[in-house]
């Protein structure tokens, strides 16, 4: 029986692959007021600017590769039960490898009806830009399918049950600042061992293994240690 590896990852994981973080500097929310293209008042209030917002991260998604650490962590699942819990609406992961793969903050490549949300639509490579003006094959508007600020994360349920699951939970390239997800780590049983990397670590409690470094470099070190037992 493998044991059971949680794994909680954030936008610093995609940065080797060259995908702009939130918070750094130069980052995304530098450039683009976080409110009005990542908040439901910012879609009501510029549909179009929030449609091109993502229409030009996903056009940077298709040129970016997953990287070291996506794929050490695919190599992990040798020896490990692997749960990738991410806040990153990238598809890197998958393109990685990663069997299981549960989005918090939606996924870049999907769209879904603006009228009825269970209706989700897998954008192709050869067709990534939305307008206000697209509609899906129902006639009704479609909006792209991440979760916006002031939004639920309805995946949040079952991101909390598996980290409560966890025999290893690991937090990868996250500086910890938006909730739910910067939660996750409380759901963890006692005694269970955390390990954190990240190069510009944000406070975490004493107990947890903290990595001061990128996530390929990370990921090979955490292997190391768990190879070690
Ligand atoms: N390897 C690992 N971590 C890195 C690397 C790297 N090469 N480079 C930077 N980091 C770390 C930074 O030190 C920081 O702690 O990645 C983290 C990025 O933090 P944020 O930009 O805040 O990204 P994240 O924590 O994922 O943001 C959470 O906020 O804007 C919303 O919905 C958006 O999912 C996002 C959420």
């Amino acid at each position: 029986m493998k044991k059971k590896l949680v794994i909680s990852t954030g936008a610093g994981m995609s940065a080797e692959s060259g995908i702009s973080t939130f918070r750094n500097a130069g980052g995304l929310w530098e450039k683009y007021p976080v409110m009005e293209v990542c908040s439901a008042d910012g879609f009501n209030r510029n549909p179009a600017l929030v449609h091109e917002f993502y229409n030009a991260r996903r056009r940077d998604l298709l040129k970016a590769q997953p990287n070291a650490g996506h794929l050490g962590l695919v190599d992990l699942e040798k020896d490990y039960d692997v749960y990738v819990i991410t806040q990153n609406v990238d598809d890197l992961h998958e393109r990685a490898g990663s069997s299981k793969v549960l989005h918090l903050h939606g996924e870049l490549m999907k769209v879904r009806s603006v009228t009825h949300p269970e209706r989700v639509y897998k954008l192709s490579p050869e067709a990534i830009e939305t307008t206000p003006d697209s509609r899906d094959s129902h006639g009704d508007p479609i909006r792209p399918h991440i979760v916006f600020f002031q939004e639920a994360v309805p995946n949040m349920e079952p991101a909390a049950q598996l980290a409560s699951e966890a025999d290893i939970f690991v937090v990868i390239g996250t500086s910890l600042n938006v909730y739910p997800a910067a939660s996750l780590l409380h759901y963890v049983r006692r005694g269970v061992p955390i390990y954190y990397i990240d190069p510009n670590p944000a406070p975490v409690p004493p107990d947890v293994t903290v990595l001061k470094m990128g996530a390929s470099e990370g990921v090979e070190r955490l292997a190391e240690i768990l190879r070690k037992g």
